[in-house]
């Protein structure tokens, strides 16, 4: 029970890394705030936690200004305060810069920088008043090494990896730590989206797993872990890292 009665807003809890994560969460004692996108989903992780009192679902864009200060509202209302933010959601749009259209570039620094810049902004305030707190991101492995077609997307993650570092210092007299996981290929519902959109998906996966060190993908469970570890005590020495859970993928 390593986050008894702490207060855990997760985003892009619905599925994948942000699932797998709210359910450890739980299980370690945190209350969860599982935010995503998709009310439905973000509702069945809160049902599969089991004690609905100890967690709530809320939908929200979070690249939009009102649903983040409307999930920071609600989280105060029903819990009184917030101790740990994982900034999770994200997307991963496929394709080389010249391929990659306006809208698809602005909605993925909306959806993958900016919601971690509003998120900020508004719970940062908050962990000033009650004197600390923990901010954990979801950049990437692509933020760290070259990966083929993931031009919109490694900026991205590089800028998230840029912010961690940036506020880890601005708050480390404050008592917010601020870290960021850069995770490998990952089997998550995103993955097989983007598998889907090869022509030859079973052939792509065969790709994928391919590039492996370690031969096979991540699971989101192994990312989750590595997210209990950052926002947990035992990592209160850890500020400003872009901790890497990859399989060997960067080594
Ligand atoms: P996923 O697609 O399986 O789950 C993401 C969840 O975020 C979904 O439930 C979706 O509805 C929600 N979401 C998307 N946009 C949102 C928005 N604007 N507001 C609120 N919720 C939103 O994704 P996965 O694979 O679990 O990825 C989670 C994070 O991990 C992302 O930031 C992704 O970039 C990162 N990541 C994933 C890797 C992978 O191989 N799966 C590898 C490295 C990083």
């Amino acid at each position: 029970m390593r986050l008894t009665d702490k207060v855990a807003i997760i985003t892009g809890a619905g599925a994948g890394i942000g699932r797998a994560t709210a359910l450890l969460f739980a299980s370690e004692g945190a209350k969860v705030v599982a935010v995503d996108l998709d009310l439905q989903a973000a509702e069945a992780v809160v049902a599969e936690v089991g004690a609905s009192s100890l967690a709530m679902a809320i939908q929200a864009d979070v690249s939009v200004l009102a649903d983040v200060q409307r999930v920071v509202a609600e989280t105060l209302d029903r819990f009184g305060r917030i101790s740990i933010l994982f900034n999770n959601a994200g997307i991963v749009p496929h394709g080389k810069i010249h391929q990659t259209t306006e809208a698809e570039w602005d909605r993925t620094m909306a959806v993958n920088v900016r919601s971690m810049y509003l998120m900020c902004h508004e719970v940062v305030p908050i962990f000033l008043k009650q004197g600390g707190g923990d901010i954990l991101n979801t950049a990437s492995a692509a933020a760290l090494r070259s990966v083929v077609d993931r031009a919109a997307y490694s900026a991205s993650k590089g800028a998230v990896v840029a912010l961690t570092k940036s506020m880890a210092l601005d708050y480390v007299r404050d008592r917010i730590r601020v870290n960021c996981l850069c995770p490998g290929t990952v089997d998550t519902p995103s993955l097989g989206q983007r598998l889907a959109a090869f022509p030859d998906p079973v052939e792509a996966r065969k790709q994928f797993v391919a590039r492996q060190p370690m031969g096979r993908l991540g699971t989101a469970e192994e990312i989750a872990q590595a997210a209990l570890f950052l926002v947990s005590d035992e990592a209160a020495f850890i500020t400003g890292i872009a901790f890497s859970v990859d399989g060997g993928f960067t080594v």
